[in-house]
């Protein structure tokens, strides 16, 4: 088992944790939340949503932060090493980063409070669907190239045959 393993693991975790959740919330503000607020009179309405986003915006914000370091931890501690020379593997993961980029940017945009951004907000329902759908394609991504491009497995590691040979192994001495 390689050494950097508990720290992969909980890369990986940390990754596809957030993940879960911020696709599952955004799915539930899209399919659940936005469509049964909307009968409400518009005082109220407003006032769900200023205190709904000063909450989601606190997942939207730490959910980039977490993609961005356990990502970069992914592609450079464990992806790379892996996929030396795999053109395929990094241009579609390149692309996968692309895609994240945006999602990044229409979430902040959406949960944010910058005056600039007011116009998407007004369009949250198309807004968030864009974001849903790269997001799923960014998850589709990420599963076609762990599947269809495992890569080569790290060596394991301490390789080097140990001094101390395990009792009834036959010795190397030549025979005569
Ligand atoms: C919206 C943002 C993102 C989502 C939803 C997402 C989702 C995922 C998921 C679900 C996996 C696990 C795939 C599997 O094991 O089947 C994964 C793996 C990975 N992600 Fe992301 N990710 C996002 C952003 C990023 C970013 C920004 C980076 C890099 C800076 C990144 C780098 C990686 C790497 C290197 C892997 C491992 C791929 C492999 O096993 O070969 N991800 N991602």
């Amino acid at each position: 088992m390689a050494d950097s393993m508990p720290l992969d693991v909980l890369s990986r975790w940390v990754h596809v944790g957030t993940a879960i959740v911020i696709l599952g919330g955004s799915v539930f503000l899209r399919f659940v939340l936005i469509p049964a607020a909307e009968g409400l009179p518009e005082d109220e309405h407003q006032a769900l949503r200023d205190r709904l986003l000063a909450r989601w915006r606190r997942f939207v914000f730490a959910g980039i932060a977490l993609f961005l370091l356990s990502g970069l931890y992914n592609y450079l501690a464990v992806s790379l090493p892996r996929h030396r020379g795999d053109g395929l593997y990094h241009g579609l993961m390149g692309l996968k980063i692309l895609l994240a980029l945006a999602v990044f940017f229409l979430a902040s945009a959406l949960a944010g409070r910058s005056k600039a951004f007011e116009g998407i907000r007004r369009a949250n329902r198309n807004w968030l669907s864009v974001t849903l759908v790269l997001g799923f394609a960014i998850v589709a991504l990420s599963g076609f190239l762990k599947v269809a491009r495992p890569g080569a497995s790290p060596p394991p590691a301490s390789s080097a045959p140990s001094s101390a040979e395990p009792p009834g192994t036959p010795s190397a001495e030549p025979l005569g």
